[in-house]
């Protein structure tokens, strides 16, 4: 399937049927979330995979009535770190240097421009920036998801604290950014049928 033809296929499921996707399935969709770009590189996130139907079920109250987050196969969740500290950057500087065959002096300058950035940021700022990097995450899941024949839809309408508590986010350092049930579209979701609205390549696009 072209990538134009996956992005015309998908759309946000409503209702998932009973299919649990197999580790290859699931596999692929993480990976997707592992090559996705974020800001520096540093991916200021982690992926939670809910697989358990008693974690899926405990999200439930906190779905403001979405079941989708409980009937699905697996319900994926983008949680953004709520605070980036020097540590963290030199975890990262250090990671990358090894990766690249580097040493920590060659990317000193990296690293001060990122801290630069970051550490000059509040917390609440630096969450903010690290919530953004997260819909890039997204945006890649989506797109490798369909162009699987893999079915998602992305959430932002819960509760954070609620499910922040029921997955332990918060001890962790982490928020929950984005909910996102995948799994197999329901032969009788109404969503399907209806028509994709997009804005029209006239509206969108400002040529100067
Ligand atoms: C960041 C984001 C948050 C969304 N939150 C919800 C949500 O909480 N519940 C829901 O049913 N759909 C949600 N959606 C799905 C959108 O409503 C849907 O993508 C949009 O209407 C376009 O339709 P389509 O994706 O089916 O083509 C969300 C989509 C995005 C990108």
């Amino acid at each position: 399937m072209s990538l134009i033809n996956a992005l015309n296929w998908r759309y946000a499921v409503k209702r998932f049927n009973q299919d649990i996707l197999n580790q290859a399935q699931l596999n692929e969709l993480i990976e997707s979330v592992r090559l996705a770009p974020s800001a520096y590189g540093i991916q200021p996130y982690q992926l939670i995979v809910v697989s358990t139907d008693t974690v899926k079920q405990a999200c439930l109250p906190y779905s403001y009535g979405q079941d989708k987050v409980a009937n699905c196969s697996h319900l994926l969740v983008l949680a953004h770190k709520t605070e980036l500290n020097q540590h963290d950057i030199a975890a990262f500087i250090e990671q990358l240097a090894v990766s690249q065959g580097k040493s920590i002096n060659d990317l000193a300058a990296y690293q001060k421009q990122i801290e630069a950035d970051l550490l000059t940021r509040t917390p609440e700022q630096q969450a903010n920036w690290a919530q953004q990097q997260c819909y890039l995450a997204l945006g890649t899941l989506l797109t490798s998801a369909a162009a699987s024949y893999i079915d998602a839809c992305p959430m932002t309408g819960f509760d954070v604290n609620g499910i922040n508590q029921v997955l332990g986010l918060s001890e962790k350092g982490l928020s929950a950014a984005i909910l996102c049930p995948v799994g197999i579209r329901a032969e009788d979701d109404h969503a399907a049928s209806r028509f994709k609205f997009r804005l029209s390549q006239e509206q969108l696009v400002v040529n100067l």
